[in-house]
């Protein structure tokens, strides 16, 4: 049992102070001046915000990617996330195009279960589409998963073309499954790389010219013509930059079902980052890259006003020794990806909520209740209610400190915001009832952490 007492219960759309108990891993009672039970862990919430636990709807865990393997495990990745306040994670499974996607699905879920210590579930990435791919679809979406993933970019290795593309989005719509997308057109980036490498332009600084704003802008206005043709409910992941986003708002306006993802990555860091001297550089290579600073204020206003659904972190750690190491010569072999599970929900609460940028129950809708809702968990998670999973973060909002890879959970050797001085901080984390994390420390025994079945919509 657990029992919290004297909190700020702030969801996204409520704010008042009660206290709850939380009994066989569930939220049981919420009430002003409750007892606690004999027997229960009792935390005093006095000046701390409870908010539901957070949801990183895009992560990657086992990610074999550009010759290498993203470098967390279950148990890194979960730890990580739970001490920054994540209690549940959505990754991608994105098997090479070869493998069959039923026995993806179970070696992804073979990765997490018995190995996690918060609850996962998974986008199914379809990098292929043909019949055998189709019938194995049918069968995993009855086996639990409600969304697909698909890559417009990374031609050869996850990218699909057009006819895979258009029949995954019927299937879709068919099996009333929601498809997440990467959008950039693929044969631009190509073209682009092959012109820069050979104009000797070979440093991570040109990853982002390699890939501008309207290769994504592109990728998106592909993906609104199929998604509107079939009606699907499409969901664009790491949304970068300003052109893109306005094109699909303007096909939200004709109709087309979309919602828009974008990263902290994007609302925090730019492209210099990527410039920075000696390959430094290469820590903050990702896709799409960082952008001109410029996207920001528009990133911002659209998050603030809910055009933009959500925040994830697209999290996919390649260390900085012997892995972006392998692009040293050339920049299209830098492994692609920025960690930051972590530290999503200070740095955003910190840069959003503590700057008067994002409305604070904006804030838990964006990096919480948007993602359960979207994805087919709601109301067990993204919510503080009756009969609601007990996942809670206790979160003092004045606690000042300093970001460091010398102190985090997650297994690859850098952190984007290295020497960031950020304001709150989660005091205590339950996920399903237990503690399991406490000021910046893990301190969960058991590796309870359950993959969730989702039913699809048929919206
Ligand atoms: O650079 C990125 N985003 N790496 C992870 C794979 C993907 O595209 O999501
Ligand atoms: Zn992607
Ligand atoms: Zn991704």
């Amino acid at each position: 049992m657990l029992f919290i007492r004297n909190g700020q219960i702030v969801t996204a759309s409520d704010s008042y102070r009660a206290d709850i108990l939380c009994e066989n891993e569930t939220i049981t009672r919420i009430g002003v001046g409750l007892e606690a039970p004999p027997g229960a862990t009792v935390i005093d919430a006095a000046g701390k915000y409870i908010f539901p636990g957070f949801i990183d709807p895009h992560v990657h865990i086992y990610l074999p990617f550009m010759g290498t393997f993203s470098k967390d495990t279950y148990e890194t990745a979960s730890k990580a996330a739970l001490v920054g306040g994540t209690t549940t994670l959505i990754e991608m499974a994105c098997p090479p195009r070869a493998d069959e996607p039923w026995a993806a699905f179970e070696l992804w879920k073979s990765k997490g279960e018995g190995n996690s210590f918060c609850d996962f579930t998974f986008h199914m990435g379809v990098t292929r589409f043909d019949e055998r791919a189709e019938s194995q679809l049918r069968q995993i979406v009855k086996a639990g998963i409600s969304s697909f993933k698909i890559f417009l970019a990374y031609k050869g290795a996850f990218g699909v073309d057009d006819y895979e593309l258009y029949h995954t989005l019927r299937l879709a719509k068919e099996l009333g499954v929601i498809v997440t997308a990467h959008c950039e057109n693929a044969d631009l980036v190509l073209q682009r790389q092959k012109m820069l490498i050979a104009a000797g332009k070979t440093g991570p600084q040109w990853h982002e010219p390699s890939r501008p704003e309207a290769v994504e802008a592109e990728g998106v206005h592909h993906l609104m013509t199929f998604a509107f043709l079939h009606d699907t409910h499409c969901y664009i992941v790491h949304t970068s930059c300003e052109p893109a986003v306005r094109i699909a708002l303007a096909a939200r306006t004709r109709g087309v079902k979309v919602w828009i993802e974008t990263l902290i990555q994007y609302l925090t860091l730019d492209k210099t980052h990527a410039e920075l001297p000696d390959f430094e550089g290469s820590k903050f290579v990702m896709s799409p890259p960082l952008r001109d600073k410029r996207n920001q204020p528009f990133l911002w206003d659209n998050l603030a006003n809910g055009q933009i659904s959500t925040v994830a972190t697209d999290h996919a750690p390649f260390d900085f020794k012997g892995q972006k190491e392998m692009g040293r010569e050339d920049f299209t072999k830098i492994p692609n990806g920025i960690p930051s599970l972590e530290d999503r929900i200070n740095v955003l609460f910190s840069t959003g909520v503590k700057t008067g940028r994002l409305d604070i129950h904006r804030f838990v809708d964006c990096a919480s209740t948007q993602a359960a809702k979207l994805f087919g968990l709601y109301p067990r998670k993204g919510a503080i209610a009756v009969g609601s999973d007990a996942d809670l973060v206790v979160y003092d909002p004045n606690q000042k400190w300093t970001i460091s890879a010398k102190n985090q959970q997650m297994a690859v050797d850098y952190n984007p915001f290295e020497g960031m001085n950020v304001t709150g901080r989660p005091t205590a984390v339950a996920m399903r009832g237990e503690i399991v994390a406490r000021d910046g420390k893990f301190v969960g025994q058991k590796k309870r952490g359950q993959f969730l079945k989702r039913e699809p919509s048929h919206f």
